[in-house]
């Protein structure tokens, strides 16, 4: 199958689970549930959600719980980016080409909304197919106080700071990089996988999360609000650190180019089983949205 085939597959599985958990977790009826939704189905690569349901699929493991695990890790992305365009963090009005959850709805409803995504994504995992505790505590390190929302806390502290290369490192590997790590070990959970193959994922997944974020960061600086659907310069507008306004744009490219070699290293030993999550690696690092 080629590249662009399987991943509209695992984009088709992974929103049947999403339908089908938003529809249990969110009313109609409720203002923070229609908001909830407006956000979660207004578009978005679903990047969490293919690595999750490719992992599990490299690994031969049940894609019924992948799907599940996938829905939830995207409610959680989706709270995230919810909470990040608020005033009180970066402020930023349009996300995925629509006003922000916050310019839709208000700020209150917004917040909500957030807070439910947040809760939804446990109950998605934890109502999975054979679903596994350990794959509720992944998530909840992922997404906790030492891990994305620590990046976060870091990315608003060196606003009025400059990080210095450790310190932005350890900002991208915890505010993007926590989330996309637990993607792929939620696959990995999915498939019942054995510690080794989960220290190659580790790997494999902790290159691609920072290279994800540098992306980011030179989208912000060269691409427009047309084609990445969410404000740009808002970075510079925040005075973010960023790997641009530490490396540049050039060497900010080569770095990312070469984390995405590692990535692509770390799998070595999965051979042609591999072929997905490589050529993943790669494209991530070449997006343009
Ligand atoms: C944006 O994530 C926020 C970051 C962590 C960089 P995505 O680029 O995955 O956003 P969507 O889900 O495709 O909208
Ligand atoms: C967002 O980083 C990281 C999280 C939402 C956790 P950014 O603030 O750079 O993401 P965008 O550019 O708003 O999507
Ligand atoms: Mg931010
Ligand atoms: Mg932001
Ligand atoms: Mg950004």
């Amino acid at each position: 199958m080629d590249y662009q085939k399987q991943y509209q597959h695992y984009l088709s599985l992974a929103h049947e689970a999403l339908e089908h958990k938003a529809a249990f977790c969110f009313d109609a009826d409720s203002e923070v549930g229609k908001a909830a939704c407006y956000s979660l189905f207004s578009g978005g690569k679903r990047v969490r959600a293919v690595l999750c349901l490719a992992v599990c699929d490299m690994l031969g493991g049940n894609l019924q719980t992948a799907a599940d695990y996938a829905a939830g890790i995207e409610m959680l992305h989706c709270y995230s980016l919810i909470h990040d365009d608020l005033p009180c963090m970066d402020d930023d009005d349009m996300r995925r080409g629509k006003p922000s959850c916050h310019k839709a709805f208000g700020e209150a409803t917004a917040l909500l909304a957030g807070d439910a995504l947040l809760t939804a994504a446990f109950e998605a995992i934890s109502t999975a197919p054979n679903a596994s505790i350990e794959a509720v505590s992944v998530l909840s390190s992922a997404a906790g106080a030492k891990g994305m929302i620590y990046g976060q806390e870091l990315d608003l502290r060196f606003e009025t700071q400059r990080a210095d290369a450790a310190q932005l490192e350890t900002i991208h590997a915890n505010k993007t990089g926590k989330l996309i790590q637990a993607a792929v070990l939620l696959g990995a959970c999915a498939a019942g996988a054995l510690t080794e193959d989960k220290a190659l994922l580790r790997r494999y997944a902790c290159d691609i999360g920072v290279v994800f974020q540098i992306v980011d960061d030179i989208l912000d600086v060269v691409s427009t609000s047309e084609v990445l659907g969410k404000p740009v310069g808002s970075d510079e507008e925040n005075g973010k650190s960023t790997f641009v306004t530490l490396y540049g744009l050039d060497t900010s490219r080569r770095m990312a180019q070469e984390k995405t070699k590692n990535a692509c290293d770390a799998l070595e030993g999965y051979g042609e089983k591999a072929w997905f999550l490589r050529e993943l690696a790669v494209s991530l690092a070449n997006r343009k949205q």
